[in-house]
C-alpha cells in the first residue's frame, strides 16, 4: 500500500461553534459522485456564501437528522432521522421524499420511561445507513435503549424488516456517537456495546457475536472514544490489486499520556485490515491488524492544537491515479475558541 494513504491529511479546519448541520452538506447540486477528480475543497466558506449554494432540507415534526448515505448507483441521498428514514432523489429538487417510519412500539416505549430515561430519548434515533447489496440497505437505530437493526428493500422502500439486535453495532443512547461502514457485504462498526456506553469497540459484525472480530474494551485500545466516521479503502483504487481491503475509523478519544487534572482529548484514526481473522493462541477474536496513530491540526491561533475531530471525508482517486485523501473538520477543545 502507498504510504501516503496511511497518512490522513486533515485539513486546515475552522473551529465550529456548533457542528456544522449535516444536511447543509448533503444536497449539493451537481452529479453525485464519490469521486472528485481535480477540485480542492475549500477550507473556510462564510456562512452567508454557504447559504446561496446550498439546498436545505428538513420536514415539519421529524427531528435530529444523524446520518447520510449517498448511493451513487441509483442517484439517491438516504437521510436518516428521529423515527424516520428518507430518500431523497439527487440532485435534489424539492419534491417529496420517500419515507418509511421505524417507531419504537407503545409498550416498548413504556418499557423505557420505566427505566428512568426520557420521553424524548425513548425512540428509535437512526444512526446507521449503510449498503447491502444493490437491492438491501441496512440499518441500525437505537430502538429507545434497545438498539435494533434490519433491511429495506430499496425498489419498495416501506419498510425495516427482519428486525434483530443491534448490540455491538449501534449505540442505546442516541448522544453516544459511533461510525459505520459496509465493506465486502460486511459491517464494520464503531460504537459502545453497553447500555452504559462505557464499553467502547470496533467490530467486524458477521456472523453470530461471539466469532466478531473486536477490539478489547482496555484504554490502550480505545480510551472514551467519540467516534465521527469509518471509511472502507480497497487498494483495488489506486492500482494494487492484491492489497487487503482496509477500514479507517476516525474519533477523537481520551489521552492517556498526560497525568494531569485536566483531561486531554486527541483527535485519532485507526486502521483494521478486512482479511484479519484474529490470534491464534493471543488475541483471539480481537484484531491483529489494529493499528491507531495521531492525527494533527495545527490551529491557527495561539500555536494551539485544534484537537475535537467533528467529520472526516474521503476523497477517492480516479482509477489507478494518486491514493485517497482524507479531509477533517477539527474544533478546538476550548469551547471559546
Ligand atoms: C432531538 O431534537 C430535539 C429538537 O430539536 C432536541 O431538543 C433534542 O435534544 C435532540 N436529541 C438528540 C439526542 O440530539
Ligand atoms: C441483498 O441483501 C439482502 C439483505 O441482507 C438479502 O436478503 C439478499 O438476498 C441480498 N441480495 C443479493 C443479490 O445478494
Amino acid at each position: 500500500m502507498p504510504a501516503s494513504a496511511a497518512r490522513p491529511r486533515p485539513g486546515p479546519g475552522q473551529p465550529t461553534a456548533s457542528p456544522f448541520p449535516l444536511l447543509l452538506l448533503a444536497v449539493l447540486s451537481g452529479p453525485v459522485s464519490g469521486r472528485v477528480p481535480r477540485s480542492v475543497p475549500r477550507t473556510s466558506l462564510p456562512i452567508s456564501e454557504a447559504d446561496s449554494c446550498l439546498t436545505r432540507f428538513a420536514v415539519p415534526h421529524t427531528y435530529n437528522y444523524s446520518v447520510l448515505l449517498v448511493d451513487p448507483a441509483s442517484h439517491t441521498l438516504y437521510v436518516g432521522a428521529r423515527d424516520t428514514i428518507f430518500a431523497l432523489s439527487l440532485p435534489f429538487s424539492g419534491e417529496r421524499p420517500r419515507r418509511i417510519d421505524w417507531m419504537v412500539p407503545e409498550a416498548h416505549r413504556q418499557n423505557c420511561r420505566k427505566k428512568g430515561k426520557k420521553e424524548d430519548e425513548c425512540h428509535n434515533f437512526v444512526q446507521i445507513l449503510a449498503i447491502a447489496n444493490a437491492s438491501h440497505l441496512l440499518t441500525c437505530g437505537t430502538f429507545a435503549f434497545d438498539p435494533k437493526c434490519g433491511v429495506i428493500d430499496v425498489s419498495r422502500f416501506q419498510q425495516v424488516e427482519r428486525l434483530e439486535s443491534g448490540r455491538g453495532k449501534c449505540p442505546f443512547e442516541p448522544a453516544q456517537r459511533s461510525a459505520a461502514v459496509m465493506a465486502g457485504g460486511v459491517l464494520y462498526a464503531a460504537t459502545v456495546k453497553n447500555y452504559l456506553g462505557t464499553e467502547p469497540i470496533i467490530t467486524r459484525a458477521v456472523g453470530r457475536a461471539e466469532d466478531w472480530i473486536r477490539t478489547d474494551t482496555l484504554p490502550s485500545w480505545l480510551n472514551a472514544p467519540a467516534f465521527v466516521a469509518a471509511v472502507a479503502l480497497s487498494p483495488a483504487e489506486w492500482g494494487d490489486e492484491d492489497g487487503d481491503d482496509e477500514i479507517y475509523f476516525f474519533f477523537t478519544e481520551t489521552s492517556r499520556a498526560f497525568d494531569s487534572y485536566e483531561r486531554i482529548k486527541v483527535p485519532r484514526v485507526a486502521r483494521v485490515c478486512a482479511g484479519d481473522l484474529g490470534g491464534r493462541k493471543t488475541l483471539q477474536q480481537r484484531w491483529t491488524t489494529f493499528l491507531k496513530a495521531d492525527l494533527l491540526c495545527p490551529g491557527p491561533e495561539h500555536g494551539r492544537a485544534s484537537s475535537v475531530l467533528q467529520d472526516v471525508a474521503v476523497l477517492r482517486p480516479e482509477l489507478g491515479a494518486g491514493t485517497p485523501i482524507f479531509y477533517g473538520i477539527f474544533s478546538s477543545q476550548c469551547s471559546n475558541l
